[in-house]
C-alpha cells in the first residue's frame, strides 16, 4: 500500500508555474509525501498538496506579497536583474526550513532542515522581464554564523529551471566576496556533491586564471614593457620582463586576492598546468602559461553569464 511505504516520494514539484522532476527525497511531512506533486510557493516557499490551495495562496494568502524573499536586500544589479537577499535563519525560521527541504529534493547528502538557526541564507531572484515587481527565486547559499573553520558555504543550490546559466559561479563568486569583506580564506563544506565539484573546480580553475592575467598584465604595465610577447614563461615562481623585472607569483598572493584557501587555489594551478615540481629541490614552482590562461578566460567570456559586480555589495560584516 502506498500511503505508509517508505518509497512515496515527491516526483515533482509546481514552482513558479513550471513542473520541475525533483531528484532525491526529502523529509516533508507525511501527508505531503504521500501525494507525487506537491505545489511550492515561489516566494515563501510553503508547500501544499492541493491545486486550489495553491490558487489561493497565490492570490491572497501569501504572506509575503511583496514578492520577494523575507531578510535584507545586499545585492542589487539592475541591468542584469540579479538581486541576493540576506535572510536570517533565527529570524525567518520557517522561511528557512522551507528552504532546506526544497534543496533537499536536489541534494543526496544529508542536510539540516530544521536546525536552521545557526545559518544565514543568501538568495538569489531574478526580476520578471515583464512584470518588475516579482522576484523570481533562483537558487542560494548557506552559511554558518559563526564557524571557526573556514567554510564559507554550507550548502548550495540552483533550481534545475535555471541550472547551466551561471547563476551557481555566480553564487560562489558571491560567497567568496564575503569572504574577502570579513577578510578571510573560504572554502566549500566537504563533502561536495558530484555537481557541486565541477561548479567549484570551473571557479577555481577560472578565478586563478583571471588573477594571474591580472598579476601577469600590472607586471607588464609596471615595467613599461609592450604586452606582445604573452610566450608560456617557465620558471620557478617568477617570469621575467625584457627590461630585467621579475613577477613573482605566490599561492599566497592568489589567496589574498581570491578569498580561495592555499588548497584551492592549488586545485585551480593545476588545472591550468600552472604547478611544476622542480626534481631537484622538490619544490613546487608557479609557470604562466598566458596561452592557456587566455584561453580559459576567453571560453568562459563568450558564454556571456551574467557576472558579479563587486560594487554593488551592500554589506558590513557583522
Ligand atoms: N555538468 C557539467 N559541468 C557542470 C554542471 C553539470 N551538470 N553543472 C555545473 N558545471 C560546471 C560547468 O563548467 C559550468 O559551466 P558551463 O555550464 O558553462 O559548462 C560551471 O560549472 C558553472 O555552472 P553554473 O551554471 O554556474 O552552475 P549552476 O547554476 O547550474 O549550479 C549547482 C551549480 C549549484 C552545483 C547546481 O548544479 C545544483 O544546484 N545542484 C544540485 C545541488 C548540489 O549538488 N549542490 C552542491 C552541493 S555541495 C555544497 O553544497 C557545498
Ligand atoms: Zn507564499
Amino acid at each position: 500500500a502506498p500511503e505508509s511505504s517508505p518509497e512515496s516520494q515527491i516526483k515533482k514539484i509546481v514552482f513558479h508555474d513550471f513542473e520541475i522532476d525533483t531528484w532525491y527525497k526529502s523529509p516533508y511531512p507525511e501527508e505531503y509525501t504521500r501525494s507525487n506533486v506537491i505545489y511550492i510557493c515561489e516566494y515563501c516557499l510553503k508547500y501544499m498538496n492541493s491545486p486550489i490551495s495553491y490558487d489561493r495562496h497565490q492570490l491572497k494568502n501569501c504572506n509575503l506579497s511583496n514578492n520577494h524573499p523575507p531578510g535584507l536586500e545586499i545585492y542589487r544589479d539592475s541591468k542584469s536583474r540579479v538581486l541576493i537577499w540576506e535572510v536570517d535563519g533565527r529570524k525567518n525560521i520557517s522561511y528557512c526550513q522551507n528552504l532546506c527541504l526544497l534543496a533537499k529534493l536536489f541534494l543526496n547528502s544529508k542536510t539540516l532542515y530544521y536546525d536552521v538557526e545557526p545559518f544565514i541564507f543568501y538568495v538569489l531572484t531574478e526580476i520578471d522581464e515583464i512584470d518588475p515587481s516579482k522576484y523570481h527565486f533562483v537558487g542560494y547559499f548557506s552559511k554558518e554564523k559563526l564557524n571557526n573553520s573556514d567554510y564559507n558555504v554550507s550548502c548550495i543550490l540552483t533550481l534545475p529551471i535555471y541550472q547551466r546559466k551561471g547563476y551557481g559561479n555566480l553564487l560562489i563568486d558571491f560567497s567568496y566576496l564575503l569572504s574577502r569583506s570579513e577578510f578571510k580564506y573560504g572554502t566549500p563544506e566537504k563533502p561536495l556533491s558530484d555537481l557541486g565539484l565541477l561548479s567549484y573546480r570551473n571557479y577555481w580553475r577560472l578565478t586563478v586564471a583571471y588573477k594571474l592575467k591580472a598579476l601577469y598584465q600590472r607586471f607588464m604595465v609596471e615595467n613599461e614593457t609592450p604586452s606582445t610577447d604573452p610566450k608560456q614563461t617557465a620558471g620557478t615562481e617568477t617570469a621575467e620582463a625584457p627590461n630585467g623585472g621579475t613577477l613573482s607569483v605566490s599561492i599566497e598572493s592568489i589567496c589574498k586576492l581570491s578569498g580561495m584557501t592555499p588548497s584551492d587555489v592549488v586545485v585551480g594551478l593545476e588545472q591550468l598546468d600552472a604547478l611544476i615540481k622542480n626534481p631537484t629541490t622538490n619544490n613546487y614552482g608557479i609557470v604562466l602559461n598566458m596561452n592557456k590562461i587566455n584561453a580559459e578566460i576567453d571560453k568562459w567570456e563568450k558564454k556571456n553569464y551574467t557576472k558579479l559586480d563587486y560594487s554593488k555589495l551592500l554589506w558590513k560584516p557583522m
